[in-house]
């Protein structure tokens, strides 16, 4: 038996985790972040070029991706239940905090760009919902290439100035002119990397409803998926 899936795509920071968290709490499905995934992968990449004395650069110039995803199945990196999401862990460890950081928030782009680390995380994906878990699945490419055969495609995006300013926000930074400014380049250069390469790039599905979400707030945008959700009979 297969669960139900609510696909939600977007660019960096448009709202789509804790969007997606809060949706699934109202539909008693469960969140999962595939970003979490790609971060995690990136954290294990980086830490094994910094045993091999590379650290601070590009971890692939270091370690090939198999070695990466060997490491990431022999010391466990898994997403663990916890009430209406999961938790990141690495060899027995909770790494949510270490896969937010800025080391890892730069090379996670690089690091997601390879096939079979991509095949390795969807691999994963599709396994949990194999295993008939109703879930809201946030991403990149969730309905395109993921679960495109799930019923409710949501692609969420925002003005950039809202994105970066809300992004700074959420790390406790302060949100003056220049620092939005400066996240708002971060985020274009993450969203130009991950929609312009050649694999499952991020793109809204045909079938997806596009939900811009600068003129609503937190509440809103949840209720909005939460009402599309219902009128599907979830
Ligand atoms: O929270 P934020 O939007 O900043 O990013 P995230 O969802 O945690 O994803 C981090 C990175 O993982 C993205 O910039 C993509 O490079 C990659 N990613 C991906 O390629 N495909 C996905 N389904 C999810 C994330």
């Amino acid at each position: 038996m297969s669960g139900t899936v609510v696909a939600i795509d977007g660019p960096a920071a448009s709202g789509k985790s804790s969007t997606a968290r809060k949706v699934a709490e109202e539909l008693g499905f469960q969140h999962l972040d595939s970003g979490a995934l790609y971060r995690g992968v990136t954290l294990v990449a980086l830490e094994l070029a910094r045993v091999r004395g590379a650290g601070g650069g590009d971890p692939l110039a270091a370690v090939d991706p198999e070695t990466i995803l060997r490491s990431a199945e022999d010391r466990g990196l898994m997403l663990q239940p916890d009430g209406h999401g999961f938790s990141a862990y690495y060899a027995g460890e909770p790494v949510d905090d270490a896969i937010r950081s800025d080391q890892v928030t730069a090379r996670v782009s690089a690091v997601s760009a390879v096939p079979v680390i991509r095949e390795w995380i969807n691999g994963r994906l599709r396994a949990m919902v194999r295993a008939g878990m109703d879930v809201v699945v946030d991403g990149r490419d969730i309905g395109t290439v993921v679960f495109p055969e799930a019923e409710l495609k949501v692609f969420l995006t925002a003005a950039p100035q809202t994105r970066a300013a809300r992004r700074l926000a959420q790390q406790g930074s302060s949100a003056d002119r220049v620092a939005v400014a400066e996240e708002a380049e971060r985020l274009a250069a993450r969203d130009q990397a991950d929609s312009t390469r050649s694999i499952a790039p991020l793109a809204r599905a045909a079938d997806a409803v596009e939900l811009d979400t600068t003129e609503l707030d937190f509440q809103e945008q949840v209720a909005c998926i939460v009402a599309l959700a219902r009128s599907r009979g979830y």
